[in-house]
């Protein structure tokens, strides 16, 4: 029996009608495929804020292992005759120390390290200690003791692995032993006894899971790196952030100082360790032990485009007014050669100066670079006065790299109505943009790329978070609202090509801003609900935005006035000739919701149809590390009649709806 589809969709949209009142039609245009959604969609932004790198995704265990925090000994205990030297082997960190005999059989010398907030060791893991050492007095062998130690143990025994090794030579050698544990321990310590009379130097004391992220040896957190993969990101935005400019030129973000052998990658600080007194950690510093070369890799390993973001020779403009503490034009070419040379270092073959340096790390083949970012949060007339020197230099080596200016701090105002003008003037292929807003913004930002120029650059949604007002903790009414405004940022595909929510990571003892996205301890980790907000976005991006309007109005769906607190947007699948359509709910009050599919053909069938949902118990919570699951995407199968879909949408629920279209 052949169905009629509109009287079939007629008597849906009646019962939904009787039950409900007035249903929100959502109408589908099925016939006309709207823009391609760029692979760069959707993304993720790091930036070593919240012990996001040291301490976190860089799973070195370590603190201050080359000795070289300002105070040499932070993070190191020292017992016996323990000295600190400063000629070692590696010029750019030149500090180790020298363990000698105690003078007597029952007193002892040695060393230990606190770690990040301790050392978090799993069961059965095995962990590498790898250090450089030699025997500086001579003498044919000394001997050390290795130990995981928890030093507030009631057990007979501190250490719970304990390995030794012998030290042979005079000259600087890298050894190397793997400690196994039969606990799971959060907080221990890692301990060194001498244990020879013969004095030994050690230097670049490291310790390592052996299990990382695709097993590199200096690698990163596996669960950490996981957590990163699993939103299938089309983009990687990396090194920040305010810690790209740095507090002061010196102490910007170098990549040059970020790659070759990592005992020689020098310290920086962290910006993040003094930046907000209220929460102030003086421990905290860039080992650039997870540098470019690590973040070019990462990218690859996860599947998303590598976007570095290099100074522009300005320093963090939020803390510096006088203009002699940034590069003045005249003396911009070492910044500039800095990104020339980057590209090299990314795409040169192994005979370029810079593509050498990549392949003798371990990949020859190229990384592919396509994007550059140029400037963090700059602004004022001195941002496109120091981006065009780079521009210019960019465009006339490597033509078809996409260059990206930035809008300042702001979402608008002054220095973001000037900039993007200059922007566009420039010719900067994107911009990015950031907004950390609360929720009265994303409440009202549903429209905000309806109507932007479509002739000047694409928009890259750099950073951003729904910031609760009063409530500054990642909770799941934000995550709702990140949803909402993101149905705006899918319909406008043609123009938005990039969006990265901000921060990424946060160190559940070390934090200086929130919320984010990912917490983590030393042993687990948690999504929360705007991580699983940006992965359902990622893993449902559609190839092709297709129009999306309210009934009556054919209005955008966008929150406004008369859409009940709706937001939507719907895309076409084509790998798999799906539609998907995402509704927000931001109301407290179940709406009713007709997915009407206009334009398709007769024989034309929708099928296979899922629901995924995401909603809380408690808008104003979130998932924890002690309870990780509290908030998870539901999905079922649902079944639509014709090309009509009538159900009622929960209150304060995301939701995202897929047929297949036989
Ligand atoms: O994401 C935290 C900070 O917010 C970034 O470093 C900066 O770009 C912005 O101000």
């Amino acid at each position: 029996m052949r169905i009629n589809k509109t009287l079939f969709a007629a008597l849906a949209l009646s019962t939904t009608l009787s039950i409900h009142g007035q249903t929100n039609e959502l109408v589908i245009q099925t016939k006309k495929l709207g823009a391609e959604i760029q692979p760069t969609m959707y993304g993720l932004f790091f930036e070593d804020i919240n012990y996001g790198a040291d301490g976190g995704l860089y799973a070195e265990l370590v603190k201050n292992r080359s000795f070289e925090f300002p105070q040499n000994l932070m993070g190191w205990k020292t017992f016996g005759k323990v000295s600190l030297q400063n000629d070692g082997p590696f010029e750019r960190n030149p500090h180790y120390v020298r363990l000698a005999d105690p003078g007597h059989e029952h007193k002892r010398t040695g060393i230990e390290n606190e770690g990040f907030f301790g050392i978090g060791i799993k069961n059965n893991a095995a962990y590498r200690f790898t250090v450089w050492a030699r025997l500086p007095e001579g003498g044919t062998a000394s001997k050390i003791r290795v130990e995981l130690v928890k030093p507030n143990s009631m057990g007979e025994q501190h250490a719970f692995a304990t390995q030794n090794l012998v030290i042979d030579s005079k000259e600087w050698k890298k050894y190397q032993v793997i400690l196994k544990a039969e606990k799971t321990e959060p907080k221990s310590i890692l301990r060194i006894f001498l244990d020879s009379p013969t004095t030994v130097d050690l230097e670049h004391v490291s310790l390592f899971p052996v299990d990382t992220w695709k097993g590199h040896e200096n690698g990163l957190r596996k669960d950490l790196a996981q957590d990163l993969a699993d939103i299938k990101p089309g983009v990687f935005r990396f090194p920040g952030g305010c810690i790209v400019e740095g507090t002061d030129l010196e102490t910007r973000y170098d990549w040059k100082k970020t790659v070759g052998p990592v005992e020689n990658r020098p310290l920086n600080e962290n910006r993040w360790h003094y930046t907000f007194p209220h929460r102030f950690y003086p421990d905290y510093f860039q080992s650039y032990g997870m540098g470019f070369y690590e973040f070019f890799l990462l990218s690859e390993e996860i599947g998303a485009e590598p976007l570095p973001v290099l100074s522009c020779g300005l320093a963090c403009q939020f803390q510096n007014e006088d203009a002699s503490a940034h590069v003045a034009l005249c003396d911009l070419d070492s910044y500039v050669q800095d990104a020339l040379d980057l590209i090299e270092f990314a795409n040169g073959d192994a005979s370029t100066t810079w593509g050498k340096v990549r392949a003798e790390m371990g990949h020859p083949a190229p990384f592919n670079l396509k994007f550059i970012g140029i400037g963090n949060e700059q602004w004022g007339p001195e941002y496109p006065e120091h981006l065009e020197p780079f521009i210019k230099a960019i465009r006339k080596a490597y033509p078809d790299m996409k260059i990206i200016g930035s809008s300042g701090p702001n979402s608008e105002g002054d220095q973001f109505d000037y900039l993007w003008p200059e922007m566009k003037r420039l010719k900067a292929d994107l911009v990015d943009e950031h907004f950390y807003r609360p929720e009265s913004w994303f409440l009202s930002q549903g429209a905000r790329y309806d109507n932007y120029d479509r002739k000047g650059p694409k928009v890259f949604a750099g950073e951003y978070a729904c910031h609760g007002k009063g409530k500054k903790w990642n909770h799941f009414h934000a995550a709702l609202l990140e949803a909402a405004f993101m149905t705006g940022l899918e319909r406008n595909a043609d123009i938005v090509h990039m969006a990265t929510y901000a921060p990424l990571f946060a160190h559940v003892e070390g934090w200086q801003w929130r919320p984010d996205m990912i917490w983590f301890d030393n042993l687990n980790s948690v999504r929360t609900s705007s991580y699983l907000v940006q992965q359902l976005f990622a893993t449902n991006k559609g190839s092709n935005a297709l129009t999306l309007t309210m009934d009556m109005d054919k209005k955008n769906v966008t929150g406004a006035e008369g859409q009940n607190g709706l937001f939507a947007s719907a895309v076409w699948e084509a790998s798999n000739s799906s539609y998907i359509v995402k509704v927000v709910n931001t109301t407290d009050k179940a709406q009713p919701i007709t997915l009407n599919f206009a334009g398709m053909n007769k024989k034309e069938v929708l099928t296979g149809g899922t629901c995924i949902k995401l909603r809380a118990a408690d808008i104003n919570a979130d998932n924890t590390l002690e309870n990780p699951q509290a908030i998870a995407p539901q999905e079922s199968t649902i079944t639509i009649e014709g090309n009509v879909y009538n159900t009622e949408l929960e209150p304060y629920t995301f939701a995202i709806y897929k047929f297949s279209k036989k």
